[in-house]
């Protein structure tokens, strides 16, 4: 085991041939920002490049996969253009030949759930829980989860998810075929780590192949998707909706968007 932890958020390890990429941010619930997407990137990058790697694992918390993008971020250092991290770590989820498997343990929140949607297998714990609170924000669906959601929930079921931002639990994200499994308190990450290790054990070309074939169909439709999402995106994060929403965050209050028209 090789562990190379990071003062970026992110811990990094390699194990049997699976590359782990823990978020690790506690003290704010593992909220991604820029440089947490920078490193994310980095070790993707890697881990593809590395020939002994041959799955790359997302970690998260015990308590908490991720928070979703860290919203001061979104105020201070938003996503302008395809150069941003955050849109480098999209392309590169979007990019992966390696099988992407990932663990979740409690919330996981805006894309803290939508990264998962470019998973092949997901492992949830009993207490996870999945939280879209985009149009909350003032803002919109990203990652391609506005053609993903719908594609795998159905739209009816995806709008109440990204237009009403319901929160839901692991057995209904089961049943829509966003995880593989819900796992007891404690467990997803040894199934997510069993899973991991027993793809990396199979032939890597025909696992990236299958892969490849897999995904390949939607990979167009799903790369134009994010595109138009990131579009509406930045805009919407200049709006003074995003304003009101980020500052009552940052306020600990209820936003009040009765004066928007
Ligand atoms: N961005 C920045 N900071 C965040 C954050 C985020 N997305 N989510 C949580 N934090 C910070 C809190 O501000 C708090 O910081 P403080 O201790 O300096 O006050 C700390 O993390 C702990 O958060 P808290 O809300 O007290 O934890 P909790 O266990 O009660 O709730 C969550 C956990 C994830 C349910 C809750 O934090 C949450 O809903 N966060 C916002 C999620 C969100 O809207 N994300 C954007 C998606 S697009």
């Amino acid at each position: 085991m090789d562990t190379v932890p990071q003062n970026n958020g992110v811990l990094v390890e390699i194990t049997d041939g699976v590359m782990a990429l823990r978020l690790n941010r506690p003290e704010k619930k593992n909220a991604l920002n820029a440089a947490m997407y920078t490193a994310l990137v980095e070790a993707m990058e890697a881990g593809h490049a590395d020939p002994s790697v041959r799955v790359l694992l997302f970690l998260g918390g015990d308590a908490c996969f991720s928070s979703g993008n860290d919203i001061k971020d979104f105020l201070f250092n938003p996503p302008q253009d395809e150069t941003h991290p955050v849109m480098r770590f999209l392309a590169a989820l979007v990019n992966a030949e390696k099988p992407l498997v990932a663990a979740v343990n409690g919330p996981a929140v805006g894309i803290g759930t939508t990264m998962l949607l470019h998973c092949d297998l997901v492992y949830a714990a009993e207490n996870a829980r999945f939280h879209l609170p985009f149009v909350s924000l003032g803002l919109c669906p990203e990652a391609g989860s506005s053609l993903l959601l719908p594609a795998l929930a159905g739209p009816a079921r995806a709008a109440e998810a990204i237009l009403l931002g319901k929160p839901f639990d692991a057995p209904t994200a089961l049943s829509w075929g966003i995880i593989n499994d819900v796992c007891l308190a404690g467990a997803a990450d040894a199934a997510a780590w069993e899973a991991a290790k027993a793809l990396a054990k199979l032939p890597p070309a025909a696992v990236r192949a299958s892969r490849r074939l897999l995904r390949g169909g939607m990979r167009a439709a799903v790369e134009n998707a994010i595109r138009a999402e990131a579009g509406e995106f930045v805009e919407r994060l200049k709006s003074p909706e995003a304003a009101e929403a980020f500052q009552a965050f940052l306020e600990r209050r209820p936003p009040d968007f009765s004066q928007f028209s």
